[in-house]
């Protein structure tokens, strides 16, 4: 028999250990935000956002990256559909008369019953930092002209302005997240893309005709302004029933990245100096055990990076480490196992990552000290640690991740379950501002944001800073 003194003990046992549990796993906040319904599937093909463009082989999908470790060169690529023309660029200093040229590349492809276009890469190199640049393609037949312009001198002092964006698609939403990436008044220079492009591989035999949309959808801002590739799981296209055997192949062929200027073995990881970032893309569906060619390449990455010539140390990858949504939950445990002590060690500052189709940031976290005898494997906060963002919200083609892991961990500071894009905005060796903006909101409605202080050159905690308009 269990006395009446003991039960109120044991109701009093029990009141402190919910108490505690609530304490001590109770996070940041899980947004309140309820969306608009929206259509969620992909625009029709004869949408005006994929118009073919007017004239006899004229290029479309016009597409720039940067094109060495440095950002005085810079990868033009477009496809030209009736035949292969000319991959020769025309380009040339904003006001000036003197026209210089490069050669470059064609490629087509065959997947299953489609064939691709003719592809062509062309590298413009000796870039003058800071200048705006005009660039001609469709040489011979019809000719268009687009322009960008250049990154300041890697250096400490540029102040440079990301967007970020992972998991577009080409739906309704990934049009009006784009849209708000080009309306946002925090001008981005050049987005930092996080895997999964086209979702061509949604449609039967991942009819690449949706690779060709995509490359047209997204033409307005990537013919503009770089996009810097991260490779992700929409991309892997093999389908051995159809004989489609070679991992990767619609977009090895579509999207080149400069790879080894970074003196990387494959276009999939690599690295790039951009202004006052040093930016380093992994490859979540490539071998990164230890002894691999990735494993090997990014132990030799992380000594050279030198912080007085480049504060902000950035990593973009497809699968997210830290994540508590319960898509794809732990999916990128394996490789945080392997390269998170690294990310310590060299003070990363921000980690994003996509592929869940949701908005989260983490506080600066850590979970390093687990040695399989000692049970020590729960995150704790570490201010040597990078702040993880998952933004693999840009609209894709399979809806929203929102069925969250509850209660929110302690590790995770807001997360919402939205379409959107970000930007970071770096003012200087010290401070950067980070802003979330949802895609149904007015464009200079920042739903997140955070003042990031730099790992090397001030390394205070910033969690005070955030102000999440919708916690
Ligand atoms: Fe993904």
């Amino acid at each position: 028999m269990v006395g009446p003194n003991t039960r109120s003990l044991i109701v009093f046992v029990a009141l402190i250990l919910v108490f505690n549990i609530a304490t001590l796993c109770n996070g940041g906040s899980t947004s309140r935000y309820v969306r608009k319904l929206a259509k969620g599937d992909d625009m029709p093909l004869d949408s005006d956002v994929f118009r073919v463009p007017r004239g006899y082989n004229a290029p479309q999908q016009v597409h720039i990256t940067q094109g060495d470790l440095e950002g005085k060169a810079m990868i033009v690529s477009w496809v030209t559909i009736d035949e292969p023309g000319s991959s020769k660029v025309l380009y040339w200093i904003d006001g000036s008369d003197q026209k210089l040229s490069a050669n470059g590349k064609v490629n087509k492809y065959k997947f299953y019953n489609y064939t691709s276009g003719f592809i062509h890469h062309c590298t413009i190199r000796r870039l003058k930092p800071n200048t705006k640049y005009h660039y001609e393609v469709g040489i011979g037949h019809t000719v268009r002209s687009f322009w960008f312009i250049s990154p300041p001198e890697v250096g400490p002092d540029a102040p440079y302005t990301f967007g970020l964006i992972g998991d577009l698609g080409q739906s309704y939403d990934s049009n009006k997240t784009l849209t708000h990436y080009e309306q946002n008044p925090t001008k981005g220079q050049a987005v930092l893309f996080v895997g999964d492009l086209s979702y061509a591989d949604q449609y039967p035999n991942h009819d690449n005709a949706r690779w060709d949309s995509w490359g047209r959808f997204v033409e307005r801002s990537v013919a503009y302004q770089p996009w810097i590739w991260t490779v992700g799981n929409h991309e892997i296209d093999f389908v051995p029933e159809i004989g489609e055997t070679k991992p990767f192949k619609p977009y090895s062929n579509r999207y080149h990245t400069p790879y080894k200027a970074s003196n990387s073995t494959s276009p999939f990881w690599y690295s790039i100096k951009r202004g006052p970032a040093y930016i380093i893309v992994l490859a979540s569906y490539s071998a990164y055990g230890k002894y691999t060619p990735q494993f090997k390449w990014l132990e030799a990455e992380f000594p050279k990076v030198n912080r007085t010539e480049t504060p902000w140390l950035i990593v973009l990858m497809h699968a997210p480490w830290y994540n508590s949504n319960t898509y794809h939950y732990m999916e990128g445990e394996t490789m945080r196992v392997m390269y998170e002590p690294w990310f310590v060690k060299y003070k990363v500052d921000m980690v994003f990552a996509g592929h869940v189709h949701a908005y989260e940031r983490t506080e600066r976290v850590s979970n390093i000290a687990y040695n399989v005898v000692n049970g020590l494997c729960t995150p704790v906060k570490d201010s040597s640690a990078p702040i993880y963002i998952t933004i693999g919200d840009g609209g894709n083609l399979e809806g929203l991740a929102n069925n969250m892991t509850m209660p929110q961990p302690e590790y995770s500071a807001f997360r919402e379950a939205s379409f959107g894009h970000a930007t970071l905005d770096i003012k200087n060796k010290t401070h950067a501002y980070y802003a979330w903006h949802r895609n149904q909101d007015e464009f200079s409605v920042e739903a997140d944001n955070l003042w990031i202080f730099n790992r090397y050159w001030n390394p205070v905690d910033e969690s005070s800073t955030s102000a999440s308009a919708s916690a």
